[in-house]
């Protein structure tokens, strides 16, 4: 795959390596959203079927991204809500605990807490060992050594927000499936630019932020909930999620039941006739290019990168433990981190500073000349 980078509209000499912040807005993605705000202008062009049509699209888009069917996909605002709202269906048993890893982004750690807290539970925290030149593996193992028959969840990212650890989540899905535990993904940090299949690793819950590898606006988030749920009680009660919502003209003749699948977990409003189709068409072009040309790019790119590290001794894991597409280097302790990456910005590149990490992301807008000039500016 080349790089992309014509199809966006970053300006000109900003070596932005930072994806896992936020994606840049496709050109195309941007039309769709202008064409979605205009088409308010008048009314008329909006009709009630409307309403649900494109946001089925989402799903079906969604659904073959990570293996799963259109209807186990909700529509959500935010990965808190998403968590939030599956979470909150998981029945407590007395002795149970739940289970995540150190630094979990909060609004995964905040849902877990929560629920903890309600009944009392614990919340096992599972650490990575920061001593270790190549910690993944010892990481991985130790997750899989703490799921036990008492585990009522796991709830835990793909790859890691801050410093790029790539779970073996095959594994952990088994050891979740062997003990009866369910398995909460939030893969904000890896959907859209690692394959990822919910049925392979027996998934219960993969929920996604979409303005960052997804390459959809903000205020937009996928969430995959299983068949499990499928009786679960949602957040909110929108009249949208009924399983009467396209008879505008019945829905005060109220029903109990609704619709069929994970759509009773979407937000309400999920249909907004900005954000929606440009998240149809982000996902139309990341289906298009393909997943796995999307992290074989990252690979190839990030190459010089890992290399210029393994020569400074910055400790790098072993491929198999570390994803291509987001990469966090542990600084050595004598440097200032946030020193580093405004000056990194004084000369036009673009990271992130994560704890003790920087955080390097690379998608198919950037090019080998991005990496060149972060190498450089590190150098001096
Ligand atoms: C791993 C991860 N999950 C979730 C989010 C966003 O969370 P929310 O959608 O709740 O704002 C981020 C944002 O940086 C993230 O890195």
């Amino acid at each position: 795959m080349k790089n992309q980078k014509h199809l966006f509209q970053l300006p000109e000499g900003i070596h932005y390596l930072n994806c896992a912040y936020m994606s840049p807005l496709l050109k195309s993605v941007e039309e769709k959203g202008i064409e979605g705000m205009r088409k308010k202008r008048n009314p008329i062009s909006i009709k009630p079927v409307d309403f649900f049509t494109e946001a089925n699209h989402l799903r079906t888009k969604y659904g073959r991204l990570i293996n799963a069917p259109a209807a186990q996909i909700a529509i959500h605002p935010a990965v808190s809500y998403g968590m939030n709202s599956v979470i909150n269906n998981i029945p407590y048993v007395k002795g149970q605990h739940a289970l995540t890893i150190s630094e979990e982004f909060p609004s995964c750690y905040y849902s877990a807490k929560r629920w903890c807290q309600k009944y009392g539970a614990e919340l096992r925290i599972i650490a990575r060992n920061d001593d270790l030149p190549q910690k993944g593996r010892d990481w991985n193992e130790r997750i899989l050594g703490a799921i036990n028959r008492d585990t009522a969840f796991v709830v835990m990212a793909s790859v890691h927000w801050m410093n790029g650890t790539k779970f073996d989540l095959e594994a952990i899905g088994n050891r979740c499936r062997e003990v009866g535990a369910r398995l909460l993904i939030d893969g904000s940090q890896s959907v859209g630019a690692l394959a990822i299949d919910v049925q392979k690793y027996h998934i219960d819950a993969l929920v996604c932020a979409a303005y960052k590898w997804l390459m959809g606006p903000y205020s937009t988030a996928l969430s995959f909930i299983g068949e499990d749920f499928n009786d679960g009680i949602p957040l909110e009660e929108s009249w949208m999620t009924r399983s009467n919502a396209e008879r505008f003209d019945q829905l005060t003749k109220y029903v109990e039941g609704y619709k069929p699948g994970a759509t009773r977990f979407d937000v309400g409003q999920s249909s907004n006739f900005i954000a929606v189709p440009m998240l149809n068409e982000a996902l139309d072009q990341l289906l298009e290019w393909g997943i796995d040309n999307i992290q074989a790019y990252g690979k190839v790119l990030s190459a010089p990168l890992i290399e210029y590290f393994r020569e400074k001794n910055v400790p790098v894991d072993d491929e198999i433990h570390r994803a291509f597409h987001l990469m966090g280097m542990q600084l050595p302790s004598h440097l200032d981190g946030e020193f580093l990456v405004g000056e990194l910005q004084k000369r036009n590149v673009f990271v992130s500073l994560r704890g003790s990490n920087i955080r390097i992301s690379v998608n198919v807008f950037n090019t080998e000349e991005d990496i060149a000039q972060l190498i450089a500016a590190l150098e001096s």
